[in-house]
């Protein structure tokens, strides 16, 4: 490889110093030890734009693989004569392991290929959960792919009007609340609707997460449009002799989570019984015994949280599904909204994918160009969401409070006469 040519980049340089990882640091490192001049050309166009205080890249690009409509997302910089080796510079979305367990092998690989076909550099990952391979010309995509279903079999992540990625938490792989197998049901979802991720087919993009407790380390309920919660419906398991080891000062709170800090001795009325947002539990001091309301408790997950080694979620365990999360543009911010408070999810999970279809046929059907289902429902309204496309029965957990404004629609059978209605009848009654 011949010499690489470097930029002076004075600002971009100073993001070197301080004690956080810096991504300057290894993107010119990685450079100078592969000779890689993309990494030179990318690190002298953001010193262009940090200077200019604007981006570098062109509008848009379409480039991508035969046989699929999404997964890479093309990219060209508007500086082409002063960085000819990010003249393009395509990102490719790999799809990502279920909980992003790898193994060394499987990234070496991955890195080999990497290392000769693009820039080197990498987003491990992008928010969606996609490895993200940062940065190769048009010619490399067809390779990139070839190699990567022949010798890594992965395959390309989700970009478009599609089903993108799902991602889930680690679930039962490392964690005790888990409640249902998030990274079974992910890798199930994402293998059954391979064909809506890779060939966009709906008006807008829709996103799949799965966490396995209301604690949601997906964040699933503000970053995908379906959004699946481990839940349970049965009782908190109490070991009462471990409540009392906490009391007692002998188990840490939150599992230690708070040491660096003085916050006292533990006192559980303070942080637990008080804390409680439905006030469904009582410490009885003279008992030292902890008792939970069970059919008051909305899972939220604190004391499970706070007493780890005395509480656990119950066993009668299912998911919770909510819809409608997305992003401002272009009606507002919206978090998932309650839909199925509780359904059991168990291989294969065909309950669960008559749900998502009932959910998508009247989506891909009725929603506009470029509304997200959120804007959908917001739009046709939440009831006849429920209702009319979902065929479920309203039930109160669908609502946080009832509606405050008397502009009520009713269906014309619900209403007695009807309504048509002859003036003349009405005037007999009420002469003008
Ligand atoms: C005996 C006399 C009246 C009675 C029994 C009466 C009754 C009502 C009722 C039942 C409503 C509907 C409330 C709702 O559904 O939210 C209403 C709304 C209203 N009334 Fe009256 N009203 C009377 C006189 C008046 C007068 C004299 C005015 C104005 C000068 C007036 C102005 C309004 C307005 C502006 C509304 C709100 C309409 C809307 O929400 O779209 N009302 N009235
Ligand atoms: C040319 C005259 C008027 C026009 C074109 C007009 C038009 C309208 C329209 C389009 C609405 C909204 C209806 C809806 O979306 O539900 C409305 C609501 C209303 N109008 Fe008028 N209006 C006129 C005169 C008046 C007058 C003279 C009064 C009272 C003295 C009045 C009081 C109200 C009230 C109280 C509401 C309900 C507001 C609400 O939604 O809470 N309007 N009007
Ligand atoms: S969401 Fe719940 S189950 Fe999943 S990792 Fe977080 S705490 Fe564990
Ligand atoms: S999970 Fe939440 S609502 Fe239920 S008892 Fe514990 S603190 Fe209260």
């Amino acid at each position: 490889m011949g010499e690489v040519k470097k930029h002076d980049t004075p600002k971009v340089d100073q993001l070197k110093t301080g004690p956080w990882p810096s991504f300057v640091d290894d993107i010119y490192s990685y450079g100078e030890k592969h000779k890689k001049q993309a990494c030179f050309d990318i690190m002298g166009q953001m010193e262009l734009s940090y200077t200019n205080r604007e981006t570098h890249w062109k509008h848009g690009g379409i480039v991508g693989v035969f046989g699929y409509g999404g997964g890479v997302i093309g990219r060209y910089s508007d500086q082409q004569e002063k960085f000819p080796a990010i003249w393009a510079f395509h990102t490719i979305r790999v799809h990502h392991t279920a909980g992003k367990w790898y193994h060394t092998s499987a990234l070496k690989k991955l890195c080999d290929m990497w290392d000769s076909r693009g820039s080197g550099i990498v987003n491990f990952h992008g928010s969606t959960g996609d490895i993200i391979l940062l940065g190769t010309v048009t010619d490399q995509l067809e390779p990139i792919f070839f190699d990567l279903t022949h010798q890594l079999h992965w395959d390309l992540g989700g970009s478009g009007s599609n089903l993108r990625s799902p991602a889930c938490c680690v679930g039962k792989s490392r964690c005790e609340w888990a409640l249902i197998d998030v990274q079974e049901l992910d890798y199930e979802l994402t293998m059954a609707f391979q064909d809506e991720l890779h060939r966009p087919a709906f008006p807008y993009k829709f996103k799949f997460k799965f966490s396995g407790c209301p604690l949601d380390c997906v964040a699933a309920v503000a970053r995908a449009d379906m959004s699946f919660i481990g839940t349970w419906r049965d009782e908190i398991r109490i070991d009462q002799e471990a409540v009392r080891a906490y009391v007692r000062g002998e188990l840490k709170p939150n599992a230690g989570a708070f040491s660096d800090r003085d916050w006292g001795p533990f006192d559980i009325k303070k942080e637990v019984i008080d804390l409680c947002p439905t006030k469904c539990m009582y410490w009885d001091e003279n008992e030292q015994k902890l008792y939970i309301n069970n059919s008051e408790c909305n899972r939220c997950m604190h004391c499970i949280a706070v007493m780890p080694e005395a509480l656990r979620p119950g066993q009668d365990t299912g998911i919770a599904i909510l819809i409608g999360a997305k992003a401002p543009i272009l009606e507002g911010a919206q978090l998932s909204t309650l839909i199925v408070p509780f359904m059991k999810v168990e291989p294969p999970y065909d309950e669960l994918k008559d749900f998502i279809y009932k959910a998508w046929d009247y989506w891909m059907e009725n929603g506009k160009n470029r509304e997200r289902i959120g804007e959908l429902i917001q739009r046709i309204g939440l009831n006849k969401f429920i209702t009319e496309v979902m065929g479920l029965t309203p039930i109160p957990q669908h609502v946080r409070v009832p509606r405050d404004n008397p502009y009520i629609f009713w269906k014309e059978e619900e209403v007695e006469g009807g309504w048509t209605r002859d003036v003349a009848e009405f005037r007999k009654r009420h002469p003008a």
